[in-house]
């Protein structure tokens, strides 16, 4: 049973008239809702790692005037980070080999890189991306600071735009996660927090959301 919190209204398994249920799925960060479409459909989204302990979540929504397949390209470029976000990154190496062990390696890609807060300050990581699925790219912290927190990037097509052009919304997770003994009070102030995570997360996208926007319309000239 679904209750709206603003309207009261109650919306049991078989809906009501003008409402139909969709098939949801609550994955502790995010909400789904499946859209039967294209492909088999599947009992629960596609996830890819989690951080196995206490975490402080936020969640960023952008959107492009693109398709899906621009916002995945631009994630999986790993070098654009150190030329297109230099506020942000510095130090960048893309490491060529994938871990062995690694069950689709033709799928992974492994990345040092010094993650800057400030002029003065870096924390170098390393991340391995990976893609749960089509639509899906994941980094996770595999070393260094915040090892296990996750950057999970969702290319959602909305659908058309009013001038007829494809929109895609980027919803990206940052999950974080740290050993550390004072995490604990860092998450108590998560409220503080999120919004600057999402800020950043929006910071970012902007740029990205530009280049996926030029790949489209390179591709889309007549
Ligand atoms: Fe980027």
């Amino acid at each position: 049973m679904l209750v709206c919190r603003w309207h009261g209204m109650t919306l049991g398994p078989g809906g009501r008239p003008g409402w139909q249920p969709f098939p949801a799925h609550d994955d502790g960060v995010l909400a789904w809702v499946r859209l039967d479409g294209a492909g088999a459909p599947t009992e629960a989204p596609a996830l890819g790692p989690r951080p196995a302990g206490p975490v402080v979540a936020a969640v960023a929504t952008v959107v492009g005037r693109c398709e899906p397949a621009d916002v995945v390209a631009n994630r999986l470029d790993p070098w654009h980070g150190a030329w297109f976000h230099p506020y942000s990154f510095t130090a960048l190496r893309v490491v060529s080999a994938p871990p062995p062990d690694a069950p689709d390696p033709e799928d992974r890609f492994l990345v040092e890189v010094t993650f800057t807060l400030g002029r003065r300050f870096g924390v170098p990581v390393r991340a391995e991306f990976s893609c749960p699925d089509a639509r899906t790219v994941t980094m996770e912290i595999v070393g260094g600071e915040g090892a296990g927190s996750v950057v999970e990037t969702h290319a959602t097509p909305l659908g058309p735009g009013p001038d007829g052009r494809p929109r895609t919304a980027v919803i990206e997770a940052v999950v974080a996660h740290s050993d550390r003994p004072g995490f604990g009070h860092v998450r108590r102030v998560a409220g503080v927090l999120r919004p600057l995570m999402r800020g950043a997360a929006r910071r970012l996208w902007r740029d990205d959301i530009a280049y996926a926007e030029r790949r489209y319309a390179l591709r889309s000239r007549t």
